[in-house]
């Protein structure tokens, strides 16, 4: 994508230069323009409040207010409530006339988050509201028209709740005119590497520790970890690296231990020798790799027989 893509300019960048995310970036850029409704999945801490944010950054309503509500964050109870205002006295503790989030969020981008958690009967309500473009508060007789560009995001599975029957399907299609998709990690490797260090960097000047970088060692554990919680996770591993770091220069001894242990249990070889195939400077010496393995179990053998050289061929089935 050219660098002067609108998408690059956002104030919260989406990071990454891999081809899922480089497609969900055009995708982005050709989306964000129409007003239409855009669905986002992925799993959690893959981006789709970033992705979210960029929408309505790119959209014709980026001066309108963006207004996040976690769906699945709000007390059955209280659904309509905050979505939809309510008039005073109209329940216990409707003390006042009170706006709702769409009224809130009029003029600009209203983001649905954890759109699948909604309860069935809010889920009417809602789909109401997207057709009529209009609300009315609870114990309110007024209609209110609404101008909001939807978009909506979940971790779930819709079309599987669709068959279950916990989602309504005429919801789904009309939020999900266009999907997006938040890529996981593991499935964009190639960006594990720039995120470390932008994370890195950025932790470093705000918490000023002056560190001076990761070492070759500590940089390999982090790259063959397999972030199963996606950039949240490494964002906040970062943190607590900068953090905690002995410094100037971060080892791996700095590195929060499950990240090590797990490291370890992935390549099945100790943290001094973490594999990763790396092809990035070209070609790669496969023999020259397997005699420094093999050099190195022979040393390691070595060393826990206490150098007995015939117990260490034994430890190493020759
Ligand atoms: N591509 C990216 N580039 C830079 N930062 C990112 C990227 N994707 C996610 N992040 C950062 O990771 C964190 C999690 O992102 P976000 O909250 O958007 O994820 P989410 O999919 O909404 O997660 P959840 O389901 O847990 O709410 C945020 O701090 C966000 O800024
Ligand atoms: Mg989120």
């Amino acid at each position: 994508m050219s660098p002067k893509s609108p998408i690059e300019g956002v104030k919260r960048p989406i990071l990454g230069k891999s081809t899922k995310i480089e497609a969900l970036k055009q995708m982005i850029t050709r989306v964000a323009p129409a007003k239409t409704n855009v669905l986002i999945i992925g799993e959690s801490g893959t981006g789709k409040e970033l992705v979210a944010r960029a929408l309505h950054e790119l959209s014709p309503v980026h001066e309108g207010p963006f207004i996040a509500v976690n769906c699945g964050a709000i007390p059955e109870s209280l659904i309509e409530s905050e979505l939809f205002g309510h008039k005073k006295g109209s329940f216990t503790g409707a003390i006042a006339d009170k706006p709702g989030l769409f009224e809130a969020a009029d003029g600009g981008t209203l983001f649905l988050d954890e759109v699948g958690e909604l309860p069935v009967s809010m889920q009417v309500k809602l789909l109401r509201a997207l057709q009529d473009r209009a609300i009315r508060r609870v114990g309110g007789n007024e209609t209110i028209k609404i101008d909001v560009r939807i978009v909506a995001a979940t971790n779930r599975n819709l079309e599987e709740g669709v068959k279950k029957g916990t989602f309504r399907e005429d919801l789904y299609y009309r939020l999900n005119v266009i999907m997006l998709e938040t890529p996981p990690l593991r499935e964009r490797v190639g960006d594990v590497e720039e995120l470390i260090h932008v994370f890195f960097d950025r932790f470093n000047e705000k918490q000023k520790r002056g560190l001076e970088g990761l070492s070759a060692d500590a940089l390999q554990v982090l790259l063959s970890h397999r972030w199963p919680g996606n950039i949240r996770e490494l964002e906040n591993v970062m943190e607590r690296v900068v953090t905690l770091a002995a410094g100037p220069e971060v080892e791996v001894s700095s590195l929060p231990s499950e990240i090590v242990h797990a490291a370890r249990k992935a390549s099945g070889v100790p943290k001094e020798l973490v594999l990763r195939a790396d092809f990035t400077a070209g070609a790669v010496d496969l023999e020259k790799v397997i005699l420094e393995v093999r050099a190195f179990y022979e040393r390691e053998a070595l060393i826990y027989s206490k150098n007995d050289a015939a117990k260490a061929s034994a430890l190493l089935n020759k």
